[in-house]
């Protein structure tokens, strides 16, 4: 299914039809408005204004589209501002109030921003509720991007201080799971807590790490609300958000999803690589520049389709070039289309693109659509018309499923530890779940995201790249699990008040794998270390642990000074450094290959994924490329393309 983000309130009424009429033509079935028109929704307070809004409905679903209405709420109107100037946030780095005139401009704890969003949603959803047309929701727009889960607000703090007190009950037990008595900042009352930011150096891991779980508590009680509303006036509809990924928004997408019916992601890869990679030698970067890294996108599907076990949508997909990155090239000629199909290959129901029209003024002017300002066919469009007469042969399933044997442990905690307790500035969470995940992938496996509270036992290999805090449940978890585990550094040396553990680490993983970390260095990536592993030399650099092993303890990679870096026990294994991406392909193919996951080299930036009986295959390469003729035959007969890629092509074979 293939579907369109579009703003009629843009343009003029006149031109409707057309579109609607383009839009059915090239393929698209589902329209998503709406999401940031309260002021000409709601003009002056009480003042609501939907007739144009219904003729927009009527002239899309006359063309046989069908609707996605979204609640406003990611753009408050400057007449709510004026009335209550504390729905603005106050930026947590200066302490300013962050004013009116972009988007995102809420508190998440001004009650009355809170009372005004779910008013609005009530009657966007009241009137639209039982519309044949709008067939399901977006709740607000990728909620809390632009770094608006934390503000240093009088509120904030406030909600903060009750935040604690439900939690520790008495501020002794907060004083001592905290550790207040390091450089005096012991507390006699909960009003006397301030939120942990504009202090004159480091502020208290524990504060901070507590801070950061109230935010997302924040957010996620704001949406849980918006959804309530949006459930009780629109019976029989789905509700869905467009998610973004979680280093931008600082909130627990596992529990922002809960009350959701599936998740949708927008996918940005070019934007997001120019960001993620922006500190990347140009050697490494220029090759993607156009195409984003072979596992860039990928990363995030799969990351949205474990965050509710099932499959996702993408609501927004880049058509070209977007104006908010550091630098915004173009997507190579086809790359529209293969993040299409990649999306699909990795869980998308539905792929909508943003947007239909470059807007000719405002802040994404510079913004490509399918359509360019003067109404002429973009790059885009010819894509996503091949893209639909390709769809159409494909025999690709709504609703059909992947199937991995390899899951990643993955959770909000992890990032947030690693983000407050720096230690080593070379060490991102982000950067290591990332290369973890992309050796898998250049193996030709199939991974899932889980969280530490997730069923195992149907993988036959779990790693966690970063997992600094462990709880007993999960270590259960692990033993019940028959998998073949695989902890990096860091997994177990924290306790949940982010604590040294008492045991040393990995603290409760030592039920595991009895192993200790004695020391802790971390070193500049660029003086790295060597490390040998099957005869072969790798590196281990950036992060690097000293380990006490007990007899049953086999060593698997040694250092240049004969330090153990990878040891095993059993079906256990600890990767006590940051190492290569060689190193990790080449550990985890012999890891899978013990425990009977087949694996495949292929060509570099040439991908595989299988979605039931489909495998697709992609070229992020500027050359032809083939994919092994002997593994084609095996698996079944090209529905689309064939063994030899084009560059940027994308190739399609159904199982026998
Ligand atoms: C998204 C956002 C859209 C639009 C787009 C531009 O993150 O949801 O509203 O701003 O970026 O690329």
């Amino acid at each position: 299914m293939l579907g369109i983000c579009y703003y009629p309130e843009h343009w003029p009424e006149h031109m409707w039809q057309q579109d609607a009429q383009e839009m059915k033509a090239l393929g698209l079935r589902y329209v998503r408005i709406g999401e940031f028109a309260w002021s000409r929704l709601e003009s002056t307070p009480g003042n609501y204004h939907f007739d144009w809004l219904d003729r927009a409905i009527d002239t899309l679903a006359a063309a046989g589209l069908q609707v996605i209405m979204c609640t406003p709420t990611a753009t408050p109107p400057k007449w709510l501002i004026d009335k209550y100037p504390s729905i603005l946030p106050v930026d947590i780095n200066t302490g300013s109030v962050r004013g009116f005139g972009s988007r995102r401009h809420y508190d998440f704890s001004s009650p009355d921003y809170l009372r005004e969003a779910l008013k609005i949603s009530e009657v966007v959803a009241k009137r639209y509720g039982h519309n044949p047309n709008v067939v399901g929701w977006q709740t607000d727009n990728e909620i809390a991007c632009h770094d608006t889960c934390h503000s240093g607000s009088e509120h904030a703090k406030r909600a903060f201080q009750q935040w604690c007190k439900n939690k520790y009950k008495d501020i002794d037990n907060l004083n001592s799971a905290w550790g207040t008595v390091f450089w005096s900042m012991e507390y006699q009352d909960f009003s006397q807590i301030e939120l942990p930011i504009l202090a004159v150096t480091e502020t208290h891991p524990a504060h901070q790490l507590a801070y950061r779980r109230f935010s997302s508590d924040q957010v996620i009680h704001f949406h849980d609300e918006m959804i309530k509303v949006i459930r009780r006036h629109a019976p029989n509809r789905w509700v869905t958000h467009n998610f973004i990924p979680m280093a931008d928004t600082q909130t627990d997408n596992h529990a922002l999803a809960k009350n959701l019916d599936f998740v949708s992601y927008d996918n940005y890869p070019l934007g997001r690589s120019d960001l993620f990679f922006a500190e990347a030698p140009a050697e490494k970067f220029k090759p993607y520049m156009r195409t984003g890294h072979p596992d860039y996108a990928s990363y995030a599907f799969d990351q949205s389709r474990g965050i509710s076990k099932q499959n996702f949508w993408i609501m927004e997909q880049q058509p070209g070039p977007v104006n908010w990155a550091h630098h915004n090239p173009r997507p190579e000629k086809g790359m529209v289309r293969l993040w299409s199909w990649q999306a699909f290959a990795h869980g998308a129901d539905c792929v909508c693109f943003f947007r239909w029209r470059q807007a000719p003024f405002a802040q994404e002017q510079m913004h490509a659509g399918i359509k360019r300002n003067d109404n002429s066919k973009a790059q885009a469009w010819y894509e996503v018309e091949q893209l639909n007469a390709e769809m159409a042969r494909s025999n690709l399933k709504i609703g059909s499923a992947v199937k991995a044997k390899v899951a990643i442990v993955t959770g909000t905690l992890n990032q947030w530890v690693t983000e407050i307790e720096i230690q080593g500035t070379s060490y991102s969470q982000l950067e290591v779940e990332f290369a973890y995940y992309s050796a898998l992938r250049q193996l030709g496996l199939a991974v899932d995201f889980v969280s530490t509270e997730d069923d195992l036992s149907q993988y036959s290999l779990v790693v966690a790249p970063c997992l600094p805090i462990v709880e007993q449940a999960f270590v259960d978890n692990c033993k019940n699990s028959g998998a073949h585990l695989i902890f990096g550094p860091r997994a177990g040396a924290k306790t949940n008040e982010l604590s040294l553990v008492p045991n040393l680490g990995p603290g409760l993983l030592q039920q595991l794998i009895p192993i200790k970390v004695l020391t802790t260095e971390t070193i500049r990536p660029d003086c790295s270390e060597s490390m040998t592993f099957n005869g072969k030399q790798y590196e281990s650099s950036r992060w690097r642990e000293e380990l006490e092993l007990s007899e049953s303890v086999q060593v698997i990679a040694i250092d240049s000074s004969n330090q153990p870096m990878v040891v095993q026990k059993g079906n256990i294994s600890y990767i006590a450094s940051l190492t290569c991406d060689e190193f990790l392909q080449d550990y985890f193919e012999s890891i899978a290959n013990q425990v009977g996951v087949s694996t495949i080299r292929l060509p570099k930036d040439m991908r595989m994924m299988q979605r039931e009986n489909l495998t697709f295959i992609f070229n992020y390469s500027s050359q032809s490329q083939f994919f092994p003729d002997e593994t084609a035959t095996q698996l079944g007969s090209f529905v689309l393309g064939s063994a030899e890629l084009a560059p940027f092509d994308v190739a399609i074979i159904e199982h026998h």
